[in-house]
């Protein structure tokens, strides 16, 4: 278990859901971690449960300056960062007419921007450091393919495989050492997808059964299955691999 030995990773959206099962097996395998998410008490609790090698810090992704002083607080606790995991998201339901532009804005600001003022702020660090670094971005089975009642977390997602590209490109043709891909879930049993199943809208049995339903392996998936892959393309396991899609969805992106 040291895939990610001596990487330092900073983990947005690491106090629960998929960036906490990222988080845990960053640790496990390793490495260490800073978590950086709005939910400072949460992400505290869960650095102390993982010990000497995870801390925390505020973070909300949606300002540059608190991205500057998260990267900066993890060379101070760490001395380099070397793994950036864009994970922090939020998903709200909504068509293009009857979606708020509150909705509109607050998923651009926090699934596109954000994702981009990080890897803007942590590639120079990433350089500083000398080291094979690697970003892992978090999109979603939908950025493959996108889905109704969805059209600002859909915009957000596909926009992000595309700024997850466009980096990658550039990190590999300036050279530099640092390798961007994509991790894509499908429906994946965190609080995020727990507050759908249990808002009111069906049964949670019958929301269960047509979330499974979209997914030819006729099941939601776990945390720690989508963590696995981001594990491995953080890692140097992933050495060759840059600007790609691994989709971790039991096949909902190709069903017919
Ligand atoms: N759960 C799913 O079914 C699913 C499917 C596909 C993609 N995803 C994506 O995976 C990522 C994680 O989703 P999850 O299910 O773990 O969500 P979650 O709601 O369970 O956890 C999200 C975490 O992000 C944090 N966060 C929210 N806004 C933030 C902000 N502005 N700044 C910093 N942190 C913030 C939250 O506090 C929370 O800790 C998201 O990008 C989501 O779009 C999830």
């Amino acid at each position: 278990m040291s895939k990610m030995q001596g990487k330092v990773a900073l983990v947005s959206g690491g106090a629960e859901g998929i960036g906490a099962a990222v988080a845990r097996l960053i640790v496990a395998e390793g490495g260490s971690v800073m978590l950086g998410d709005v939910q400072l008490d949460k992400a505290q609790a869960l650095a102390a449960e993982l010990g000497e090698r995870a801390a925390a810090t505020h973070l909300d992704v949606r300002d540059l300056t608190q991205w500057e002083a998260a990267v900066a607080v993890t060379q101070a606790r760490f001395g380099k960062l070397t793994v950036l995991c864009n994970i922090a998201g939020i998903s709200e339901p909504g068509t293009i007419t009857d979606g708020t532009l509150d909705v509109w804005q607050r998923t651009i600001d926090i699934n596109l921007h954000g994702p981009f003022y990080g890897m803007r702020t942590a590639i120079p660090a990433m350089v500083a450091s000398g080291e094979k670094c690697a970003i892992v971005n978090i999109g979603s089975m939908i950025a493959l393919r996108p889905a109704s009642f969805v059209a600002a977390y859909s915009a957000s997602k596909t926009g992000l495989r595309g700024l997850t590209q466009s980096a990658a490109l550039d990190c590999a043709e300036k050279g530099l050492p640092i390798r961007v891909n994509m991790v894509h879930p499908g429906a994946i049993r965190t609080p995020m997808y727990e507050r759908y199943q249990f808002s009111g809208a069906d049964t949670p049995e019958n929301i269960e059964a047509n979330f499974a339903a979209t997914h030819p392996m006729n099941r939601i998936g776990e945390p720690d299955e989508v963590a696995r892959a981001v594990v491995f393309l953080a890692s140097d396991d992933a050495s060759f691999t840059t600007g790609c899609d691994l989709t971790v969805d039991g096949g909902g992106s190709i069903r017919s």
